[in-house]
């Protein structure tokens, strides 16, 4: 059966200090979860299964420990947060407090100075999708943002609603697309 895998990279030194974007390694805790993610993928049985990852170093450092082939993709990075990146939502608000408001306002269409909006995400994510829907099963590890995208697609979630989903660290979101619409399943590792 179909089935999607999409997930987080485990949680990296930059999501710990609470900062955007950037290239920073895994956490502890985010090798820890990369450990336990790939005892999970690798009992899936799953032969014609493709791992899909982008290429910052949090994502290929989560899929380490995952036997086989992998893929790389530069279309699942992480939404680039241009004049923002390496900040905090503190930081931003205080040296741009304009542009916070107007993506907290219109966080779909709000584009980072020298960066991306959710918008251009999902057109950057388009032959993603477009691969994505001829394939088996795909375990994706990508992004915050860019995870949001994929899961908005199959979920039909409205442009509002999309960037403001709740994609949690640790936890593999599977699909299973059915007749009409999707089966959806949160796995939470203790981690
Ligand atoms: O904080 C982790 C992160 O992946 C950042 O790199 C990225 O800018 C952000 O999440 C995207 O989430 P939001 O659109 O809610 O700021």
């Amino acid at each position: 059966k179909r089935t999607i895998y999409l997930v987080r990279h485990g949680e990296s030194e930059f999501n710990v200090q609470g900062r955007i974007g950037g290239d920073s390694d895994l956490s502890e805790n985010g090798i820890e979860f990369a450990r336990q993610l790939a005892l999970f993928v690798n009992a899936l049985q799953k032969p014609k299964m493709k791992v899909w990852t982008s290429w910052m170093a949090r994502a290929i450092q989560t899929t380490k420990y995952i036997n086989g082939v992998q893929e790389r993709w530069k279309a699942l990075n992480e939404i680039d947060s241009g004049a923002c990146d390496g900040m905090t939502y503190a930081e931003i608000q205080e040296k741009f407090p304009e542009d916070f408001k107007e993506r907290d306002w219109d966080k779909f269409s709000y584009r980072y100075h020298r960066g991306e909006s959710y918008e251009d995400l999902i057109a950057r994510l388009e032959p993603v999708i477009m691969e994505l829907e001829r394939q088996e099963t795909v375990f994706v590890v990508a992004h915050q943002a860019v995870i949001r995208c994929l899961l908005g697609y199959y979920l039909e979630t409205s442009e509002e609603e999309l960037p403001w989903l709740d994609v949690p660290l640790h936890t593999v979101v599977k699909l299973e697309p059915v007749a009409y619409g999707c089966k959806v399943q949160h796995i939470r590792f203790p981690v």
